[in-house]
């Protein structure tokens, strides 16, 4: 059912309001409500210009909202049972370094799933705290990262008595959700908040054939990517908070460092546009989405040579977002990257390529026809390969991380190239893996052991290319010296 408060834009109405008013602008933007725009911004973006305001007194601060912006906000804490919740036009990147910033202190332990993306890697840089990673899990045949569970937090937390926070990843890039529940019940009962990274997942809460949600599963902090998979404009995200647990006003004060002073008002209403829409229709769009997903998921298996794995073909899971399609190319003998090239022949643009898939993200954007459109490239692509079986299934053991310098001491540090040869002993300053699976083998900041060297001549061996290693034969390595001064 509706609920009728939810049927408002409160800072959409502000903003139209505003603009009615029809003010003579003597304030930034220097355009001036699109007089003087450039042409071309004009003619792309021309009835748009007017709303394009930052910083207007008139129409509420981003920074201290009290006004239109604040009940948008708190619609949307009401929306998603928050109880509190703060816009972000500075992305997940900027709500995750938030959520790190102002719960952290220097050299506070916490742990971070190994495969974290780089906005959790830079929120350490900025809090000064020390990684503990949990390793989790990844999958055999497809080589795609499955998630920690609530027995290798217990364990860390047992190995690690001062961790100070735990953040999670739910879901992942593929959809793969992890216990956030049983996690919570575990942090909680030492007092220790769980935050989550929820990029891929703002829709979560509105299917019940999706993920239950982290907020749902309480965790304390939860930043989500509107823009990713619903309705707001590419930047712009929310971060929710609920319970005791968290510092609320430092995380809204390192918010306030993150954020822009001119935050763009479009982008805002953006935010309450799209959760308004969440609101009103957000449960029959992902009904819909979700019958979109399946049909594409049936017609796709049906290609001769083409996989796409459902929950139950991983080898753990615990939770799966089905709108996420994996499409797997490895019965064709076709790499990603060769794959996304036909497929792009056929117009056809992708989410990631990794390995022998791509990736696609099936949304409320999505039609029939792009459905239709997609199955019939992936068939034009796989009538032009024989299907061979018998896919080799992949045995990877990481090498067990040795944490020497915390993010940030690299980050005020130098580096130096050396041969991997005469490495071993030195600290890593740079982050590498190999795919699959995806997860870093090295980290800034970790000694190299024998173990690491040998995990590369292993890989390198059955011919595996690294990802974010400046010297990508890795003859070479860069590693951390102290900064001259
Ligand atoms: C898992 C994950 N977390 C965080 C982010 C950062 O989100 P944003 O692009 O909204 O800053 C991304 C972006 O791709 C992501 O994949």
């Amino acid at each position: 059912m509706i609920d009728k408060k939810q049927a408002r834009m409160p800072f959409v109405e502000a903003l139209e309001a505003y603009a009615k008013e029809h003010f003579i602008p003597f304030h930034t933007p220097g355009h001036k409500i699109g007089q003087e725009a450039p042409a071309l911004l004009k003619k792309w973006m021309g009835p748009a210009l007017p709303y394009d305001l930052g910083l207007m007194y008139a129409l509420d601060d981003l920074h201290e909202p009290e006004g239109a912006l604040l009940e948008a906000e708190q619609l949307a804490a009401h929306l998603y049972r928050a109880d509190k919740t703060l816009f972000s036009i500075n992305g997940t990147t900027g709500a995750i370094q938030a959520m790190l910033l102002g719960t952290l202190h220097e050299g506070d332990e916490v742990i971070i799933p190994r495969e974290a993306h780089r906005s959790i890697s830079s929120s350490l840089v900025l809090s000064v705290a020390r990684p503990i990673y949990a390793m989790g899990r990844y999958d055999s045949t497809y080589g795609i990262p499955l998630g920690t569970t609530p027995e290798e937090i217990e364990d860390l937390l047992e190995a690690n008595p001062r961790v100070k926070a735990i953040v999670l990843v739910h879901p992942n890039y593929y959809g793969i959700g992890v216990d956030v529940k049983g996690i919570v019940a575990i942090a909680h009962a030492r007092g220790i908040p769980v935050l989550v990274d929820e990029a891929h997942g703002p829709h979560l809460g509105f299917s019940s054939k999706l993920p239950q949600s982290a907020l749902a599963s309480g965790a304390d902090a939860v930043s989500q990517s509107t823009h990713k998979l619903v309705g707001s404009l590419t930047q712009t995200s929310m971060l929710h908070l609920q319970g005791k647990l968290l510092p609320q006003r430092r995380i809204v004060e390192a918010y306030q460092l993150l954020q822009s002073t001119s935050p763009n008002y479009i982008f805002l209403a953006s935010l309450d546009m799209a959760r308004y829409q969440l609101a009103m229709e957000g449960e029959a769009l992902l009904a819909r989405t979700i019958e979109l997903a399946d049909t594409l998921r049936q017609e796709l298996k049906k290609i001769p040579g083409i996989r796409v794995p459902d929950k139950d073909d991983f080898d753990v899971c615990y939770s799966f977002d089905r709108t996420k399609v994996i499409i797997d190319f490895a019965e064709l003998g076709l790499q990603a990257q060769k794959a996304e090239a036909l497929l792009r022949k056929e117009k056809i643009e992708v989410e990631l390529m990794q390995g022998s898939h791509v990736l696609v993200l099936i949304t409320i954007g999505d039609t029939k026809e792009s459905i239709e459109a997609l199955v019939q490239a992936v068939s034009h692509v796989a009538a032009k390969f024989s299907v061979s079986r018998g896919q080799k299934e992949l045995a990877v053991e990481l090498p067990k991380p040795l944490v020497k310098k915390t993010p940030r001491d690299v980050f005020e540090g130098d580096y130096r190239v050396v041969s991997l040869s005469k490495a071993q002993g030195l600290i890593a300053a740079e982050t590498i893996s190999y795919y699959p699976p995806g997860i870093p083998f090295i980290c800034r900041g970790e000694e190299i052991t024998r173990d690491v060297i040998d995990y590369i001549h292993q890989r390198q061996a059955l011919g595996y290319q690294p990802n974010g290693a400046s010297d990508s034969t890795l003859e070479t390595i860069r590693v951390w010296k102290r900064r001259d001064v």
